[in-house]
């Protein structure tokens, strides 16, 4: 790895240690149940055991008698709440099924909440609750008997127009190869290690959460419409997340429930939810299949493409994530033909998951290049080439693309040129080797946003945003953004988040963040060098640095300079800060605006698959991302190694089963809920290719969050292929598909 600190010519930041750091070491950081409210009452969730019928009955009387039970909640005695419209665009409802029954939508759906003076009486009263169901036989998942298609450009904005170009049908029956092939996803769960909680403290009619949440602006919001309050009198404060991933980026039901409780008990009420109910409390990542074709020349140009997506929904909500937007842009495919399909389960309705909505749509697109390749008979990264362009099928630009300097460092260090493309052909005495590869790409986001920043004659800085640090490096870079600014060390900046007292800043998702709030930072630094050293009133540079900063504080006479300032990107309507300050983000990018935006990289996977046992490993991985500037060299690789490593796990580990007799979720625990621990992971190298964008905004940030795990978990399963021979074309690949 190269650890030298980068020069600016390389539009990287410095690797800064993160800013939370130690408060996170030391356990001084906070999370959102480590609030302390004045004598809490402790709430515990009652969950459905059917997924679809109705509440007939409800006895809460043994519950009731528990000691030390408060209330226990119900549909009946929770009428008062009113409804939160679902939305897919941050800031809206997980879900429309909100009540507590009497209609069950799916399993683990709550329909009840007992509250206590201790956690230990609420959780015993929650057992002895007894809810009469009258259960229907529900339908789980694709096949399912009962389940119901819908086409998702007619249910859904966001899949209103997905991308068409020409005649794919046409180019790919006159092809001269042809491929055609069937993938598919399993469901998912986000399993953050911080739990789902929520506390809640009035005091008169002001309320406070205490919530882990990746957009307090949009829960603020959403809360007080289920209160049927104005939402300035709600603060959420979330200045820690311990893991997200999209979990915590909507309103959720529970939320409401607490709420009210503490406003019915006039006490503070805290819930911390279960791991299990994790999984049907909030959102997933549904299961998905796709149908790919492909039509080519003997040279490899492609000449045709078609995607067709299915994805899961719950029954009343049409919620996609379409990714069929960006598989269609990847390359110039000469024609291309899109489509998705809903199909709606008894279910909870899916939600956003680490690189919505990229994952499973590129991990089948990559595949199947892999495919063409092999039939083809051409290098997987010259299929790339050959089809790599600056513009893509519908005729947009892109705003810079760097795939190929990605695959071409990336492949050099991990030495593709030595590959053997036969299957089968690689091998290290009992292990079978193989290579693959794929591209990574992930929209980039730039949302509406607010800071204030407040620079103290002593040089000290103070940065306010009600943007979230996810474990991303937001605090540091936020920093960092302002010390380059000001012209002081980092070592001066302090940096206030996850507050919705403070200005406010998109909902943390499609790794927006640091594109978003860096550029609200500069204009607010901006603003204040300009009243520190106008131009024409002093020499030298406007770096706010040294004694520049001392004569400007001097001649203003002030000790401090506090600046608010906001930040609309390109496309963004004059309305969107305001309706920002009401829980509606604005995100421009990706395919939306006049030009392509995405981040892009290019993977590289050895796996050695045993001979006899079939037992599959992933002894190295390379991969080479361009994303704009850089903030933080360090951060920036610690997330696309995070993310390569999820993809293993998508790859190689995770899914969640479903039983489909009762459509319910069986691995419901971290203990049979796979994902890699070290053993699994060896060599993972990160390499940040050099990029300069400023179209996507001034200051030319993409955004890399979400881009490390798009494209492994198609790399593992071409090199898969590479090592055996066998194309498994359905996620997770275990030892049990290989065995031939
Ligand atoms: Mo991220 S899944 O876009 O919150």
């Amino acid at each position: 790895m190269n650890r030298a600190a980068p020069t600016p010519l390389d539009n990287m930041g410095r690797p800064e240690p993160r800013l939370d750091g130690r408060a996170k070491v030391t356990g001084e950081a906070r999370y959102g149940s480590d609030f302390g409210v004045n004598d809490p009452a402790y709430a515990f969730l009652v969950t459905s055991v059917i997924a679809k019928g109705r509440i007939n009955s409800i006895d809460a009387r043994a519950a009731k008698g528990v000691p030390g039970v408060l209330e226990v909640f119900t549909y009946e005695n929770t009428r008062g709440l009113q409804k939160v419209p679902f939305s897919t665009g941050g800031g809206g409802a997980t879900q429309s099924m909100q009540d507590m029954g009497p209609e069950i939508f799916h399993d683990g759906q709550i329909v009840g909440m007992v509250v206590a003076d201790t956690y230990e009486a609420a959780q015993e009263a929650a057992s002895l609750v007894k809810v009469e169901y009258q259960a229907e036989k529900p339908s789980a998942t694709f096949g399912s008997a009962g389940v119901t298609e819908e086409d998702a450009s007619k249910a859904s904005e966001r899949a209103k127009e997905l991308p068409q170009a020409g005649d794919a049908d046409a180019a790919i029956a006159a092809a001269a190869v042809k491929i055609e092939a069937e993938y598919g996803t399993p469901t998912e769960h986000h399993n953050p290690i911080e739990l789902f909680t929520t506390t809640v403290e009035w005091r008169g009619d002001e309320l406070t959460i205490y919530e882990p949440s990746q957009f307090v602006y949009g829960q603020k919001a959403s809360i007080a419409k289920k209160l049927g309050i104005s939402d300035d009198k709600v603060r959420i404060v979330s200045p820690y997340v311990g893991g997200a991933f999209g979990s915590k980026a909507q309103f959720s039901p529970r939320t409401g429930f607490v709420a009210y409780a503490a406003k019915v008990l006039n006490r503070p009420v805290k819930l911390v939810a279960t791991r299990d109910q994790g999984f049907t409390i909030q959102t997933y990542r549904a299961e998905t299949r796709h149908k790919i074709r492909f039509g080519a020349d003997l040279d490899g140009t492609i000449k045709g493409f078609s995607h067709e997506g299915f994805e899961i929904t719950s029954r009343p909500d049409p919620y996609t994530v379409a990714g069929v937007e960006d598989s269609a842009r990847v390359y110039n495919y000469g024609t291309v033909k899109t489509h998705v399909s809903l199909v709606h389960a008894d279910r909870g309705t899916p939600g956003f998951m680490r690189s919505p909505p990229v994952v499973p749509y590129i991990y089948a697109l990559e595949s199947a290049m892999d495919e063409l390749a092999v039939k083809l008979e051409m290098d997987p990264v010259e299929l790339r080439r050959k089809n790599d362009s600056m513009t893509d099928t519908t005729g947009k630009e892109w705003s810079s693309r760097s795939l190929m300097t990605c695959y071409e460092q990336a492949g050099e260090k991990f030495g593709w040129s030595k590959r053997e493309a036969k299957p089968g052909s690689m091998s290290d005495g009992d292990w079978l080797v193989g290579w693959g590869c794929a591209t990574a790409i992930y929209p980039t986001h730039v949302g509406a946003s607010a800071v204030r920043v407040r620079l103290e004659a002593d040089g000290r800085v103070r940065v306010q945003t009600a943007a979230h640090d996810l474990g991303t490096g937001a605090y540091t870079v936020i920093g960092q953004m302002a010390a380059e600014q000001l012209g002081v060390p980092l070592s001066h900046v302090q940096v206030e988040l996850g507050d919705s007292r403070f200005p406010p800043a998109p909902v943390a998702g499609g790794s927006n963040t640091t594109a978003s709030t860096c550029n609200a930072v500069m204009k607010a630094c901006e603003a204040i060098l300009a009243k520190l050293a106008p131009p024409n009133a002093m020499t030298g540079s406007n770096t706010g640095t040294g004694r520049n900063l001392e004569a400007g504080f001097k001649r203003l006479g002030v000790g401090a300079i506090e600046e608010y300032a906001e930040y609309l990107p390109t496309g963004a309507k004059p309305e969107a800060m305001a309706q920002l300050y009401h829980g509606k983000p604005f995100l421009s990018g990706g395919s939306r605006g006049k030009k392509l935006m995405y981040a892009l990289g290019a993977e590289f996977v050895e796996v050695r698959v045993h001979k006899l046992t079939r037992e599959i490993r992933v002894p190295r991985i390379v991969g080479a991302f361009a994303a704009g500037r850089i903030m933080n060299t360090r951060t920036a690789r610690s997330q696309l190694m995070g993310g390569m490593i999820w993809g293993i796990s998508s790859a190689l580990h995770e899914a969640t089963e479903i039983d489909k007799r009762n459509a319910r979720y069986v691995n419901d625990n971290l203990a049979d809920y796979l994902i890699p621990v070290n053993a699994d992971i060896r060599d993972l190298d990160v390499i940040l290719v050099p990029e300069r964008d400023k179209f996507v905004n001034p200051a030319g940030i993409k955004g890399l969050g979400e881009l490390g795990n798009v494209g492994t978990a198609a790399a593992v399963a071409n090199a898969v292929y590479n090592a055996t021979g066998i194309r498994v074309r359905q996620l997770p690949i275990r030892l049990e598909n290989l065995m031939a």
